[in-house]
């Protein structure tokens, strides 16, 4: 693996190893500080980000490597017309492995064929998330102890959430999980994902309400309304606060209930859950560095 722009690039194993790597990070922090000394992380965010950005940064200083880069485009060339193709392959030059954001689906796939080191999707668009996922993959097996045997529910934007696309097509990959889908008609997952699940007969079910599903699901996976890829404001508007979980919809759900959420959070989840020992939210913005600590290494090919 030279490069992480879509989760399926990792097999099933190699996803296993991060796993159990991140892991022993969390176990053994020492044993990795000095790792990635002398090495470069390159952090090229053209839209904005909190803990993508910031977990990748904390992940190479932890490693005893350096940062640099930019959280705007507007700080880059970008701003004066520059292409994608030559800011990543000029950065090439100074940094060891690049970590790119875009609002462009497929940039940083574009980006990989001309950075010359190894690029990592850190989100495109409304397409996808591939750290995200490897981060609610260790979540979910710190959590529930197993990838594979869940009832999983996605709640919210299913169609502009790249979270959700991309941890849908990493769990087609494990036995017996199904998948409900919780959304509004307007927001439900693209075609594609439906076709690729239907030929991998995948189990899954469409509802509007969170109600009806909630006693049945081993995890609930919220999501944000994604304002920023609405065509018009009124629609957003009319559609955001389609599901908000409270401590009262949680009361059919089972003790063993893993609450997600990749975060930002604007209103669908009320704080007073927070409390709430499922709520798991906030140790998926923790493993979020660990794995992609543990993601770093094997990129760079550092034992
Ligand atoms: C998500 C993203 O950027 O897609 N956030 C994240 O990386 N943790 C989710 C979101 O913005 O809603």
């Amino acid at each position: 693996m030279k490069n992480l722009i879509d989760i399926l690039d990792i097999t099933t194993e190699e996803i296993d190893a991060l796993i159990d790597t991140a892991n022993d990070i969390i176990e053994n922090p020492g044993k990795y500080n000095e790792k990635c000394r002398h090495k470069k992380l390159a952090t090229l965010f053209f839209e904005p980000s909190t803990r993508t950005r910031l977990s990748f940064e904390a992940a190479m200083l932890d490693l005893g490597g350096s940062v640099l880069g930019f959280s705007e485009s507007n700080s880059s060339s970008a701003s004066k017309g520059e292409s994608v193709s030559d800011t990543v392959r000029t950065v090439g030059c100074y940094a060891d492995i690049i970590a790119m954001r875009h609002p462009k689906e497929g940039a940083p796939l574009a980006a990989s064929f001309s950075a010359g080191v190894p690029v990592i999707n850190a989100g495109d668009g409304g397409h996808n998330h591939p750290t995200q996922t490897l981060t609610d993959l260790l979540t979910i097996k710190r959590e529930c102890g197993r990838l594979s045997d869940i009832k999983i529910g996605f709640c919210g934007d299913l169609k502009f959430g790249r979270t959700v696309h991309s941890l849908i097509m990493a769990l087609t990959r494990y036995e017996n999980v199904e998948i409900v889908l919780i959304s509004p008609e307007e927001l439900c997952i693209p075609q594609y994902l439906k076709d690729i699940l239907r030929s991998q007969n995948i189990k899954f079910t469409e509802t509007r309400t969170m109600e009806s599903v909630m006693s049945e699901l081993d995890i609930l996976y919220m999501t944000r309304v994604q304002r920023e890829r609405f065509f018009n404001e009124a629609d957003y508007i009319r559609l955001r606060d389609t599901y908000i979980l409270t401590p009262e919809k949680l009361e059919d759900a089972k003790k063993t209930l893993c609450i997600m959420h990749p975060l930002p959070r604007v209103n669908e989840i009320s704080t007073e859950v927070d409390v709430d020992p499922r709520a798991c939210y906030f140790k998926q913005v923790k493993n979020g560095k660990f794995i992609r600590m543990a993601l770093i290494l094997k990129l760079l090919e550092v034992k």
